[in-house]
């Protein structure tokens, strides 16, 4: 049998955008090599400080998807020049270059696009306004507006100033400790971010470690960084204003896109593949350790201390608690890692996770309404849910609402491998938003055909 997957074009248009929609099925075992897109948090942050430093930075292997570009865009009306050289995208930056922007920004539905360039923004002598999609207008934006308005900007928001669209008046800031309430690397970044243009120290201190792409690539910027781990867990981390050289930076994979077919060759009998240099460094290898506990055949071949080629084969999963520290580094998996835990022998309890439900959507709800949908066991938690798994079952096929959240709608998709009836996710577009090319890798790991 083939695993079949088909995209179709439905004639409703929301407000929004045509809504898509996306068929898979049980088939064929996942084989070969993929290489996913580069990393979204990374390409992210290349793409905000090679607009911020003085001179001409080299960025290869950015990510293609929608969020990514519209913080290249936003750059771009803010003055900064982007060329293509190749595979190569060069950025001509610095302070010099840069200005108001005409109109309003829409960064779409990039929580990290809006959250890191309110940080970018507030130093800036001008009037930004940042607006998105109808899911990034739902989620918290109070929790960056707070520490950046100690610092001295004037942002305002709908909501009394926790929703956006946001209004970013910005200025000369003054550094801040800040005590980050919620282990959250977008709200660390964009106080360090803002803290680069700050008059004096800035610190931060986070409750448990988080993704650190932020200090390495300031620190390969030139910008001096300290980072200090208590005993306790929590980590400081502290800048002084500073200019940033130019970067010269070859993206890596993305692990919450490798994620996919992770989970998918795991869970699917027969299956062997390799993904091409993904990021494993600290803060995102979460899922390889949660799975190499369930019993997963993964092995890492380390190109160096941050990078590795993933090879994971079909195996048999038990069932394990994830909580805790742990859990902000598959934070972004744990939508995927549901599928895994559904073929796992056992329990599988994944807690202390209430970050999942301002993502893009509610991921617990999400998750818990669409896996139990297609037959899978599961149980809502206020901080996470309970799956009790079976390494011989199938799931249903059925229909996935997808909730403007490009992570359901992927794992609405490898959930449909599972199944010998098909899985139809709704709302299929949103993938564009981090992988616009999930459809054709799937069928080249499954020999399988896109109509
Ligand atoms: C990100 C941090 C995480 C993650 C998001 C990307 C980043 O969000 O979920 O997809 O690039 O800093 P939080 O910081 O809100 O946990």
């Amino acid at each position: 049998m083939t695993t079949e997957s088909t995209v179709t074009t439905e004639s409703t248009v929301t407000t929004e955008s045509t809504v898509t929609t996306f068929e898979t099925r049980a088939g064929s075992p996942l084989r070969g090599g993929v290489r996913v897109p580069g990393d979204k948090s990374i390409s992210h942050r290349a793409v905000l400080f090679a607009a911020l430093a003085e001179g001409r930075s080299q960025l290869t292997g950015l990510s293609d998807g929608d969020d990514v570009f519209r913080t290249r865009q936003a750059m771009e009306r803010m003055g900064a020049v982007f060329t293509e050289e190749g595979a190569a995208v060069c950025v001509d930056g610095g302070r010099s270059r840069l200005h108001e922007p005409d109109s309003a920004i829409d960064v779409g539905n990039s929580g990290t696009g809006m959250r890191l360039m309110a940080g970018w923004c507030a130093p800036m002598p001008w009037l930004t306004v940042l607006q998105g999609d109808s899911s990034l207008h739902r989620r918290p934006m109070g929790r960056v507006i707070e520490p950046l308005t100690k610092m001295g900007a004037r942002i305002d928001g709908r909501s009394n100033a926790t929703l956006a669209p946001l209004t970013i008046r910005g200025g000369q800031l003054k550094g801040i400790e800040f005590h980050s309430p919620i282990a959250s690397a977008q709200l660390k970044s964009a106080v360090l971010i803002a803290g680069l243009s700050a008059e004096g120290r800035t610190l931060v201190h986070e409750p448990m470690p988080t993704r650190m792409h932020t200090e390495e690539m300031l620190t390969q910027a030139g910008v001096d960084v300290d980072i200090e781990e208590h005993n306790d867990g929590s980590v400081t981390i502290a800048i002084r204003p500073s200019a940033l050289t130019p970067l010269n930076l070859d993206v890596p994979g993305d692990p919450s896109q490798a994620a996919f077919w992770m989970v998918a060759a795991a869970v699917v009998p027969d299956s062997d593949i390799t993904i091409d240099n993904v990021y494993v460094g600290p803060g995102r290898n979460g899922l390889i350790e949660v799975m190499q506990r369930m019993g997963a055949d993964i092995e890492l071949t380390h190109r160096d201390a941050v990078t590795a080629d993933i090879r994971v084969r079909h195996s048999r999963l038990k069932g394990i608690d994830v909580s805790g520290e742990e859990v902000p580094s598959l934070i972004d998996e744990l939508p995927i890692f549901a599928i895994a835990a559904a073929t796992a022998e056992g329990v599988t309890n994944v807690r202390d996770a209430m970050e999942m439900r301002v993502k893009e959507s509610d991921r617990i709800a999400a998750v818990v309404g669409e896996m139990g949908g297609l037959g899978v066991a599961i149980v809502e938690h206020p901080d996470g849910f309970s799956i009790s798994g079976d390494p011989d079952a199938r799931l249903t096929g059925g229909v996935v609402n997808a909730h403007l959240d490009h992570r359901i709608a992927m794992t609405g998709a490898i959930a449909g491998l599972l199944s010998a009836t098909p899985t139809i996710i709704h709302g299929w577009e949103s993938v564009a938003t981090s992988y616009p090319g999930f459809a054709d890798d799937l069928n080249h790991l499954t020999g399988g055909q896109s109509r």
